[in-house]
């Protein structure tokens, strides 16, 4: 069944309202809902002492209307019965600072009584709940991150590292602890990188960085293995939050669930614009997609204002139902709307559901309630569909990690240089894969590698190999400078990668806000062009055995190769060795899609989002007008459109605003 739901939050509401509100769900077209996420207190109002009744009855509405139930366990937010007595279960931050009561997520993920009591929740949940039929299905916590500074952590700490390193001796050599006289002689002694240690040791806090991130990769798994074991068969997940997010290594994460799922705001308090650009969350969908290489779900959909302290930008008429359709077009497999109805107190007192405080239908509700009649008449048949895609893009969070420890410049940003070059491919309507250090490579024809500043001997043999069996692999400057450990490499730039790049960094200039170069691509390997504007970080290039294909104009390095191309075993390597404005990477991506003709789906040139999902029902594009006016689109065929079954003969047609089509040939 194609899931189509809501959050809802009955403990919120008097009980009297919760026929209503199963009532207008039920005719809005939901049969889903998640329930139970941060209930804690009410399912367990002092230790050791549960009450499930109140649960039970709301389940029993839902399921006496034949909805589905997906069960949150409450451990995001912890009772105060737990944590005021035991002030050492509250996450320490970075700055040494104890975080105090009165939000959520204050716990520390590593402590033994934490663990403790989520043991007993859980286990008392799951044993409840085992035997509903109407329960299919668990999402463990709310958005895992941040990490923790405390003692437990920094012992935990210790011991992960005396399992990695085994021996002090080659802990010390790895990290370069000779630095400052940073020898450890006992394992006691490693600290945290608390900010009040300034600048640390960047192999420590990259190790760190790991160790915090594997702290809820485990914490988790203390969660999985207690529910697959009481109730095996059901289906688990955990809330992510898309692209931007980076303090949990989401490959990880996700390696333990069965289906990952996100949470997705385009307009909130904290991005305050007047128009969305649908790129970013193109590229949060495809990342939860790449995370377990299959289809993902939305748990919480954008329901209205996001805000806490502030009213959000209102979303536009059209705007839920096309972001929800948008997140179905890159591979979703669920909508959950997040969430019924606005809470009149709490942090969330302005982050609106579908209905407004006062509780009438009104303008939100009804586009959804017509989005729930098309998704019964067209969900079941994409639910064996997902996309595919011939261009791949690398994400690392190891990489993540290490820019976060040294950004190389203050100007640089690695989620933001990785989008700048994803949004060439997704103006295209180029389908990409985003994959990790792990992902098989062998079915695409080009990979894409931003800024690949740290990496494993394995991968850089991964990489290689792919160029020599006839991919083309893009890299971009500050690319293998790493070691795993975090230690520069002892050989020219980029290292090893050189073999497939045929090409030496010479030096690397580091440019101050203001300084800018230019390139300009040699006539003799590509079209003639106008200069591309760069900056902030120039590689300046030796070809060995590679071409260049463009060089900077200005400065020491004018005449000396900013873009170099290798022609490697079947495939080619290309390194960009600077960072350049939207208009350079429009141009690679152009010159790429010619050479190794890459597939835009539908091919056509208008401003509209096209996507393809594809599989044992047939095939469906997805067409998605994001802008404010009519697009024009033209068809080369018949097709029909599946979400009003009407027909579209093969001609011009007016695509309009805020609108999504859903098109199977005729
Ligand atoms: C996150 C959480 C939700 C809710 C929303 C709005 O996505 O998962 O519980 O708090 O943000 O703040
Ligand atoms: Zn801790």
């Amino acid at each position: 069944m194609f899931l189509f739901g809501v959050d809802y939050y009955p403990e919120h509401w008097p009980e009297e309202r919760w026929a209503l509100d199963v009532r207008l769900m039920v005719e809005a077209g939901f049969n889903v809902v998640r329930l139970g996420e941060f209930a804690w207190t009410k399912i367990e109002p002092c230790q050791g002492r549960f009450d499930f009744s109140w649960l039970d009855r709301a389940i029993q509405l839902f399921q006496e209307r034949g909805m589905r139930v997906i069960l949150g366990t409450p451990t995001a937010s912890p009772p105060a019965w737990l944590m005021q007595p035991n002030p050492e279960l509250f996450r320490v931050r970075e700055d040494g600072h104890r975080l105090t009561y009165g939000n959520r997520r204050e716990y520390c993920p590593n402590h033994p009584l934490y663990h403790a009591h989520t043991r007993e929740i859980v286990r008392a949940m799951a044993e409840h709940f085992a035997q509903n039929p109407a329960v299919i299905g668990w999402q463990i916590d709310n958005e895992f991150g941040d990490r923790c500074y405390c003692p437990v952590c920094r012992a935990g700490f210790q011991k992960w590292l005396q399992r990695r390193y085994s021996t002090l001796d080659e802990l010390n050599q790895r990290w370069g602890t000779i630095f400052w006289s940073h020898l450890y002689s006992d394992w006691d002694e490693i600290p945290v990188p608390l900010s009040t240690g300034n600048s640390p040791n960047p192999s420590l806090a990259l190790d760190f960085y790991r160790f915090c991130s594997n702290s809820y990769v485990e914490y988790q798994k203390i969660q999985i293995d207690l529910i697959r074991q009481i109730c095996p068969g059901t289906i688990i997940t955990h809330n992510f939050m898309g692209f931007k997010y980076e303090f949990v290594n989401y490959f990880d994460l996700a390696a333990d669930l069965d289906v990952v799922s996100y949470d997705c705001y385009p307009r909130m308090q904290w991005t305050m614009q007047a128009e969305v650009d649908p790129g970013w969350q193109a590229l949060a969908y495809d990342t939860m997609r790449g995370l377990k290489g299959k289809n993902y779900w939305m748990m919480e959909q954008q329901a209205g204002q996001g805000g806490w302290e502030q009213l959000s930008v209102m979303p536009r008429p059209g705007e839920l139902r096309l972001w929800a359709y948008q997140a179905i077009a890159h591979g979703a497999d669920a909508i959950v709307f997040f969430r019924w109805r606005t809470s009149r107190f709490g942090t969330e007192q302005y982050w609106f559901g579908l209905l407004d405080h006062h509780g009438t239908p009104g303008r939100r509700y009804a586009e959804i309630k017509r989005m729930g009649k098309e998704i019964a008449s067209a969900g079941m048949s994409l639910l064996s569909t997902t996309l595919k895609a011939e261009t791949a893009f690398l994400l690392s969070y190891d990489v993540r990690f290490a820019f976060q420890i040294q950004p190389n410049n203050p100007q640089f940003s690695y989620p933001a240089h990785f989008y700048h070059l994803y949004q060439a491919f997704h103006r295209r309507n180029i389908p990409v894969d985003v994959i990790g250090p792990d992902a098989d490579f062998s079915s695409y024809k080009l990979i894409v590698a931003p800024s690949l500043y740290l990496l494993s001997e394995h991968l850089v043999d991964r990489l290689n190999q792919f160029v020599r069996d006839g991919g083309v692999l893009v890299l971009t400057q500050r690319s293998g400078v790493k070691d795993e450990t975090n230690l520069v490499i002892d050989e020219p730039l980029p290292g090893r990668l050189g073999e497939a790049c045929g090409a030496e960094v010479v030096e690397t200039d580091s440019l101050a806000p203001g300084m800018t170069n230019s390139i300009v691509f040699e006539p003799t390997h590509w079209r003639e062009v106008p200069p591309f504007e760069v900056g902030v970080i120039c590689d300046i290039l030796k070809p060995i055995s590679a071409c260049a294909i463009a060089s900077y104009t200005q400065e020491y390095y004018a005449a000396q190769p900013a873009i170099t191309l290798n022609h490697y075993g079947k495939g080619q390597a290309i390194y960009i060795g600077t960072i350049g404005t939207a208009a350079l990477y429009d141009e690679v991506t152009s010159w790429l899609q010619q050479r190794l003709r890459l597939e835009s789906i539908l091919d056509q040139s208008s401003n509209i989002e096209i996507c393809r999902r594809q599989g044992e029902s047939g095939e469906f594009l997805f067409l998605l007008n994001h802008t404010n006016q009519p697009q024009p689109v033209n068809l080369e065929f018949d097709y029909t459109k599946t979400l009003d079954d009407q027909r579209l003969p093969a001609g011009l047609h007016s695509l309009p605003p805020k609108e999504v089509w859903v098109l199977i040939r005729e």
